[in-house]
C-alpha cells in the first residue's frame, strides 16, 4: 500500500512558513497537516483561518486541517473558505457528529472523524462509511514532539478492520502523533494510509527532505513487511497446523 506523507506545520518555522510548507512539498510531502487548537479543548493555542489560507496559497497539495476545539461547527465554513481539503474534527466535542460530516461533505470538504487515545473506536462505527479519513492520535493532542502511545498500534489495526468490515476501505487511515523513523514501519504495517509528522520532518537535523525520505522508506519496510506477514500466514494455513510459523 503506498503510504501518504503528511507533515505538519507544527513544528515549523511559523517567521518562514511558506518557504517551509514550499521545501516539504518540493521534498515529497503529499499533504500538509494544519493543526489547530483552541486552548480549551486542549491546552495549547495555535492557528486558525488566515494561517489555514496562508498554507493554502503556498502549496497545489491537499490541506489537511485538524481541528482540536469546541464547538467545531461553528468554523466549518471558515475553514473551507480558507482552501482546506480535508477537515478532522474529534468525536469528543461533536455530540451530533453525523450532522457535523454532513455539514462538511455540503461545504466541499473531505470529512474527518478522530479520537484521543483514551475514547474507544466503538464510537466511531457508525459513522466510518460516512467519512473520507479516519484519525488516530497517537499521543494526547495538544502538542507537537511527544513519544508514541505503544497501545495505539492495535488500535490502528481495529480501526483498519473495521473500515474494511463497514464498506470504508477507501477512506484514508491517518496516523498522528510520535511518528518518526522508528515508529513509522509499525504504523505503516498495521495498516494506516497517511502517517502524519511534525517534529520528525521540520525538526530533523539533516532537513526537511531527508527526513521525509527516511520516514517514507522505513513505512514502506514496515508495509511490506506486514504483507509478507500475511502472505506467510496464509501459506501456513493451507499447508496445515503442524507447520504454522509465528508470523511475529
Ligand atoms: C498533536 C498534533 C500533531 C502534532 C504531531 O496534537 O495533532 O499533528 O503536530 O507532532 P509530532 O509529529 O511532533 O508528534
Ligand atoms: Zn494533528
Amino acid at each position: 500500500m503506498t503510504v501518504l506523507i503528511a507533515p505538519s506545520i507544527l513544528s515549523a518555522d511559523f517567521g518562514r512558513l511558506a518557504e517551509q510548507v514550499s521545501e516539504a512539498a518540493e521534498a515529497g510531502a503529499d499533504w500538509i497537516h494544519v493543526d489547530v487548537m483552541d486552548g480549551h479543548f486542549v491546552p495549547n493555542i495555535t492557528i486558525g483561518p488566515a494561517v489555514t489560507a496562508a498554507v493554502r496559497a503556498a502549496t497545489d497539495l491537499p490541506v489537511d486541517v485538524h481541528l482540536m476545539i469546541e464547538e467545531p461547527d461553528r468554523y466549518l465554513s471558515a475553514f473551507a473558505d480558507a482552501g482546506a481539503d480535508y477537515v478532522t474534527v474529534h468525536q469528543e466535542v461533536c455530540p451530533h457528529l453525523h450532522r457535523t460530516i454532513e455539514r462538511m461533505r455540503e461545504l466541499g470538504l473531505h470529512p474527518g472523524v478522530t479520537l484521543n487515545p483514551a475514547t474507544s473506536l466503538d464510537t466511531l462505527v457508525e459513522v466510518v462509511p460516512e467519512v473520507d479519513l479516519a484519525l488516530i492520535m497517537s499521543v494526547n493532542p495538544g502538542f507537537g514532539g511527544q513519544s508514541y502511545i505503544p497501545s495505539s498500534t492495535e488500535k490502528i489495526r481495529r480501526l483498519r478492520t473495521m473500515l474494511d468490515e463497514r464498506g470504508a476501505s477507501g477512506a484514508e487511515l491517518e496516523v498522528d502523533g510520535g511518528v518518526n523513523v522508528d515508529t513509522a514501519g509499525a504504523v505503516s504495517g498495521a495498516g494506516a494510509s497517511v502517517l502524519v509528522a511534525g517534529a520528525a520532518v521540520f525538526g530533523h537535523p539533516d532537513g526537511i527532505a531527508e527526513a521525509i525520505r527516511l520516514i517514507r522508506s522505513a513505512a514502506e519496510d514496515g508495509g511490506a513487511t506486514a504483507e509478507k506477514g500475511e502472505t506467510e500466514e496464509e501459506d501456513a494455513a493451507q499447508v496445515g497446523s503442524w507447520s504454522r510459523r509465528s508470523v511475529d
